[in-house]
């Protein structure tokens, strides 16, 4: 069996993505690594390096250690962090991608996953439906690293054969880890508030729509693309991922289904001109034809199941 790590497994994808593919392909052979300790799970299901992705020599160490094949990078700054450390989001989004191209290219891995995002659109962008290309002009450092993290991608399969795969992956919602620095964090926070206080300050007006996705989705969609036969995988620099798109206003009246007394309000902040510059939804028809992507939940099932988990959690 191949073994697999996974390189930012204490963040929001990376603590449910450690766990799937361990339950899928066996807790030895997925190694979880990051910087800080993961979730309790994640720690004590398989092995755990801790891994500072700036930090070459270290990757390559644990890398060889247990001879590792495929690698999933998802050690990143977020939207709302990186606007206020753009250099420094710079340096860990790029610095460490092209690092594992350099070893997938060299063969040191056989298959590298990264993550690009929704981001790599702008203002410029039509807003609707938005096609697999079509003009890129994003407006923030986020997602002018993404975008040049997909050109990298493209260009090492094109030219050294380098087997990469990517989605642009929309906002994520999940109950197990908060994400953190992101634009689309509200439609995380928003759960635990309404069950903490039934009340909810949104950061975002209530109309700013922005493609979402629930966390099994993304999961699934993630661990099939690296599975799909590579002939399969035609797009190279990252494919267009859509699962629901929803407003502030919508999540609100789907939770208060559930919670009658929910109240929102709206204090928009420096997040809501990175929104504006997103689109809201998302066209994927190539990742359904290339690979088979498909969506599962919608905003009423994901909220069910949201509000079951993070009551428990909380409990
Ligand atoms: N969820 C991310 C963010 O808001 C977008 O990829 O930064």
């Amino acid at each position: 069996m191949s073994k697999i790590i996974v390189i930012g497994a204490s963040g929001q994808i990376g603590s449910d993505l450690t766990l799937e593919l361990r339950n899928r392909f066996g807790n030895e052979n997925v190694i979880a690594s990051d910087i800080k300790n993961a979730a309790d799970d994640v720690m004590s299901s398989g092995p755990f390096e801790p891994i500072d992705v700036m930090d070459e020599n270290r990757v390559l160490e644990v890398i060889k250690k247990y001879d590792i094949s495929q690698v999933y990078l998802l050690a990143a700054m977020l939207s709302g962090s990186a606007e206020k450390n753009p250099k420094k989001a710079w340096d860990l989004n790029m610095k460490s991608l092209l690092s594992l191209l350099d070893m997938t290219k060299e063969g040191t891995i056989k298959k590298l996953f990264w993550p690009s995002s929704i981001a790599v659109f702008g203002p410029t962008t039509p807003k609707h439906d938005t096609p697999q290309t079509s003009v890129m002009e994003p407006s923030t450092v986020y997602g002018i690293s993404k975008l040049a993290g997909e050109r990298w991608c493209e260009y090492y399969f094109r030219k050294y054969r380098a087997d990469v795969r990517s989605v642009r992956y929309p906002g994520l919602i999940s109950y197990k880890t908060e994400a953190g620095g992101g634009t689309t964090d509200y439609a995380v926070e928003i759960f635990y508030e309404a069950i903490k206080s039934s009340k909810y300050e949104c950061f975002l007006t209530e109309n700013t729509a922005l493609p979402m996705m629930f966390m099994p989705d993304a999961i699934r969609g993630t661990i099939d693309l690296m599975e799909a036969d590579p002939a399969k995988v035609k797009i190279r620099s990252s494919y267009n991922l859509s699962g629901i798109s929803f407003n502030p206003r919508e999540l609100a009246d789907e939770i208060k289904k559930h919670i009658p007394e929910f109240t929102i309000s709206y204090k928009p902040d420096f997040r809501q001109q990175i929104a504006e510059s997103w689109p809201e939804s998302i066209n994927d028809a190539d990742a359904r034809a290339d690979w088979g992507w498909h969506h599962e939940y919608d905003l009423a099932a994901m909220t069910d199941v949201m509000l079951k988990e993070i009551r428990a959690k909380l409990k």
